[in-house]
């Protein structure tokens, strides 16, 4: 196939092949990527996994072919540690991508490069060897990337794994503004095995990939891109925010889950910017005790709200049963769906804030749509986006580490209608007209284009 690739002349090789990691938050912007090269006049392959596989009628103009991979069950599983799942995942897929593009390659001679998720460690280095240039996609922020690359001087400097909590409140001094608590931790999950994962990502990319794209632009996080560039050897793309790029399909309709559209009829009988919309992403889990407090949050704020409740997102006893004993007031004022149009919903001029676990697709969206934020990361780059959401850009509140009903109650009441809640909205309108601006300007997905083209 390395032969084949080597004679092609690079006049015909104008096909993009893509290897998205099957999870919402990756799928995605990476067939919001897909959609936005074919519009651009390349042609475009997915190779997917059969484990949470995209739906091809949704992108007639692009070509899928799974891997067929046999995976063991801890990559598959909701209840897995997160870090043993991508782990599983990668060696996993190795051997069916590199079988699978190697069969691809030599099918056709058109192939420009491959753009592989950026956590496909192994993808990128089994594309590397397959002599095709290869390029990552981060789905996560160019900060979360940075910290990524930055782990082993972290770790020199004793600030991963933390031993000492007093230092949590410090900030990382070539991270700014993030303090040691908000650097990607993963509970629960084995620190050695966190670091291994981080350290086969960064190596994968420094010694595999021609080229890194990122879902971010300038106007939210321009020295942490320009950190990212000086930091490796090839080019990096700040391609985002992919979702407003997009001509093609609403990106909601990359979905894995059926979105629940009635919540919209709901929210047209709403005035303006009085209802606060709950979701928490699609992956992570929250104990029942937390859960419940949530709910009775809501009840005590009095405000009405559009809250998600994913089947499975509740860990423990009674799983996502709203408590007993919520009043009336809390059923009529509130909607609760297993999943929603989320970008209608924040496009919706009933919504006056988003309480988010920003995730980085969430917290672009939010930043998108202008409004305001409340932040209540759960795990991973979560607690790099809240902090960027909450001291960087200024367009949201902490719901605060102890989710309790009086807390919750408070802080819902002074995202929707106190004075920091304004403060927040007018900082969110304003990163919205920039991020518009950014949008109409943008030039960089040409120049990707160009670059593919070059390689
Ligand atoms: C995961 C990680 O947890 C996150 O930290 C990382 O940045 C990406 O992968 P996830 O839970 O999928 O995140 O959150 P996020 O990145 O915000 O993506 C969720 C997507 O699902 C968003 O695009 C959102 O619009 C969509 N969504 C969510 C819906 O369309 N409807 C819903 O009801 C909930």
């Amino acid at each position: 196939a390395t032969q084949e690739i080597e004679k092609a002349p690079h006049a015909v090789r104008r096909r993009v092949v893509l290897f998205p990691l099957p999870f919402q938050g990756h799928l995605s912007p990476m067939l919001q990527l897909a959609e936005l090269l074919r519009a651009r006049g390349l042609a475009v392959t997915v190779l997917h996994t059969d484990f949470n596989a995209p739906d091809p009628a949704r992108h007639p103009e692009l070509a899928f072919v799974s891997i067929h991979e046999a995976l063991p069950h801890e990559a598959t599983s909701p209840d897995a540690d997160i870090v043993a799942q991508l782990l599983a995942l990668n060696s996993g897929c190795e051997a069916p991508f590199r079988e699978a593009l190697a069969s691809l390659l030599l099918l056709r001679e058109d192939v420009a490069c491959v753009v592989v998720d950026g956590q496909w460690y192994a993808a990128l280095g089994a594309a590397g060897a397959l002599g095709v240039p290869v390029l990552a996609l981060r789905t996560d922020s160019a900060a979360t990337f940075g910290s990524l690359l930055a782990f082993p001087r972290l770790r020199d400097a004793g600030y991963v794994p933390i031993k000492e909590e007093r230092r949590d409140d410090e900030l990382v001094p070539e991270l700014e503004p993030l303090r040691v608590r908000d650097l990607i931790r993963i509970d629960g999950s084995d620190v050695d095995a966190l670091r291994g994962f981080i350290a086969r990502v960064a190596d994968a990319v420094r010694a595999s990939a021609s080229g890194v794209l990122l879902n971010s632009f300038d106007a939210i996080e321009a020295p942490e891109l320009a950190r990212i560039e000086k930091e490796l050897s090839c080019p990096a793309f700040a391609v985002g925010p992919l979702h407003r790029m997009c001509p093609g399909p609403a990106p909601a309709e990359h979905g894995l889950h059926v979105p629940d559209r009635r919540c919209l009829a709901w929210l047209d009988a709403h005035p303006p910017r009085s209802v606060l919309y709950v979701s928490l992403g699609s992956v992570a889990r929250v104990d029942r005790g937390v859960f419940e407090e949530m709910a009775w949050g809501l009840a005590g704020s009095g405000v009405p709200f559009l809250w998600v409740v994913r089947p499975g997102s509740v860990r423990g006893g009674g799983a996502d049963e709203l408590p007993n004993g919520l009043d009336e007031g809390f059923r009529s004022r509130g909607k609760v769906v297993a999943w929603a149009p989320q970008l209608e919903v924040l496009a919706h001029e009933a919504v006056g804030a988003f309480w988010t676990h920003c995730g980085w697709n969430s917290t672009l969206e939010g930043v998108c749509a202008g409004v305001p934020m409340l932040a209540q990361p759960c795990f991973a780059d979560q607690t790099v986006n809240a902090r960027y959401v909450t001291h960087r850009w200024g367009v949201g509140l902490e719901v605060g580490d102890v989710i309790d009903r009086a807390r919750v109650a408070a802080r819902v009441r002074m995202v929707m209608a106190g004075e920091e809640g304004d403060r927040a909205r007018e900082r969110a309108r304003q990163l919205k007209l920039q991020a518009d601006q950014c949008v109409a300007a943008s030039f960089a997905l040409d120049n990707l284009v160009q670059y593919v083209l070059s390689l």
